[in-house]
């Protein structure tokens, strides 16, 4: 079969392109040599119908509500799963064996502490600093701690980093957390698993033990587990960037938190629990329904609508039953603020103008009634976001490094400024 190509006519320039099929979903029009034949430039700010690389790791359909991770479905690995089994699932390609997987927590939990020297790295932040600020900061510290896994042409030095990212985010997450609330820090624990090891060190206190909820821990490693990886968002290309430069991996992860934290993107959960708080009871839905309509009103339905997601959010659906089964767990019965989630979403999802545009709940929608009903203030919403993700940017920006057609990423524009104009003398302007 002959290979498919497309072609582009630009005045009486016309070029033909490669057309390339993955293994699913859309094809791609290899647009490489476009410049050099005709002089121009594709134009697509958003990415709106742009693929920044090819990649084996993730597929989301869009239209379908598909998330596969290395071809297995979200349903199954959040189902069946732990948030480790995952990890290593995107960081091998494969489901690990018994013997992998038990030697894979292994790894991680034996790196889950930090140098001790960080301690004092959080007491220059105010008490009162955002946690994300805190976390964007501690991570792209690391490379001054730890100098012997920067290195990105060593595959050994990369899997260490690795393991490290994924190892000692919860910690600092769980730190920045004791520190805003002034508590004393509480070290990693060997013997927990990985969601139980966090809770404890957020949650524990040196007067009293701290007893795992076995419930509230396997919600919390399913959500880890839900926001691991998502193809080529935001905060993961914005690593793969930064990694293209060949910037450590701490640097790129830290790249990578900074994106999350726009409320368009991972910031959206903690925004999302402070808008269901504003609407407060569901006879006041209506007025903000109104305002997300307003093309006037900058006001967004938060937790609503995706790039990629014009059905439902795979992980939103999940993201509803583990709310329902944290509440139910923690006794909580009429959550004011679930009442309101749970009647938005209906009147939306029946409201013409979110159906003709395709706006159903994704992943934050739920994700903050239930992180606040764990005990998380909204502040640490995006915090646990970035500690899951975490494995999908170090994950995808491994990919990057070890492709060896891998090049730096150098977009161009369309430019509408001033043509060419002579300096003038201050008294001359
Ligand atoms: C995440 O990319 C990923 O994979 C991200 C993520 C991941 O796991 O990494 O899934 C995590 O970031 C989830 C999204 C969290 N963000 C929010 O919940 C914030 C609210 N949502 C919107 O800001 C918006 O839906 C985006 C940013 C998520 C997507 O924006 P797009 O794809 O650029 O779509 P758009 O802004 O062009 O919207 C299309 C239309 C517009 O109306 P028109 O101009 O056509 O009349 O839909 C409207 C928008 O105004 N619209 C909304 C809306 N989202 C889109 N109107 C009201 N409320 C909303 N939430």
């Amino acid at each position: 079969m002959s290979a498919k190509t497309g072609t582009i006519k630009i005045g009486d320039k016309s070029v033909e392109m490669p057309v390339r099929s993955g293994t699913i979903g859309p094809d791609v029009v290899d647009i490489g040599k476009l410049y050099g034949a005709t002089g121009a430039f594709t134009y697509d700010p958003g990415f709106l119908s742009t693929a920044a690389c090819e990649s084996k790791i993730t597929y989301i359909d869009g239209d379908e509500g598909v998330l596969l991770h290395r071809g297995y479905a979200i349903e199954e690995l959040a189902g069946q799963g732990d948030f480790l089994e995952t990890c290593y699932l995107l960081l091998y390609g494969e489901l690990p064996t018994a013997a992998q997987k038990s030697d894979f927590d292994y790894r991680v939990t034996r790196h889950t502490m930090v140098h001790d020297q960080m301690t004092r790295f959080y007491q220059g932040f105010r008490r009162d600093a955002h946690p994300m600020a805190v976390m964007v900061g501690a991570v792209g510290a690391l490379a001054a701690f730890y100098h012997d896994s920067t290195d990105i042409t060593d595959p050994t030095q990369r899997m260490i980093a690795s393991m490290r990212m994924i190892a000692k985010m919860p910690t600092l997450a769980a730190m920045a957390y004791k520190y805003n609330v002034g508590q004393p820090f509480v070290y990693p624990k060997n013997d927990l698993d990985y969601a139980s090891n966090f809770l404890r060190m957020c949650f524990a206190v040196p007067c009293e033990e701290y007893r795992i909820n076995p419930v509230i821990a396997r919600a919390l490693d399913r959500i880890f587990i839900l926001h691991a990886d998502h193809e080529q968002n935001a905060s993961t290309s914005t690593v793969r960037l930064a990694g293209s430069t060949g910037a450590n991996p701490f640097a790129c992860i830290a790249a990578g938190i900074a994106a999350l934290w726009g409320p368009a993107h991972g910031g959206a959960n903690e925004i999302c629990l402070q808008m269901l708080a504003e609407i407060g009871t569901v006879d006041r839905i209506p007025q903000f329904i109104a305002r997300a309509k307003d093309k006037n009103d900058p006001f967004k339905l938060m937790g609503f609508g995706h790039r990629v997601y014009k059905n439902f959010d795979p992980r939103a659906k999940i993201m509803h039953q583990t709310c329902h089964e944290v509440l139910k767990e923690l006794g909580i019965k009429d959550d004011p603020l679930l009442d309101v989630a749970m009647e938005l979403e209906k009147i939306a999802l029946n409201d013409e103008y979110f159906i003709e545009r395709k706006l159903y709940p994704n992943v934050d929608f739920y994700s903050g009634i239930t992180l606040k009903a764990m005990g998380f203030p909204t502040s640490m919403f995006t915090v646990l976001f970035a500690v899951a993700r975490t494995v999908g940017w170090i994950a995808q920006w491994k990919e990057m490094i070890e492709d060896p057609n891998q090049k730096i990423g150098r977009p161009r524009q369309l430019y509408t400024g001033s043509p060419r104009r002579d300096y003038l003398q201050p008294d001359k302007r």
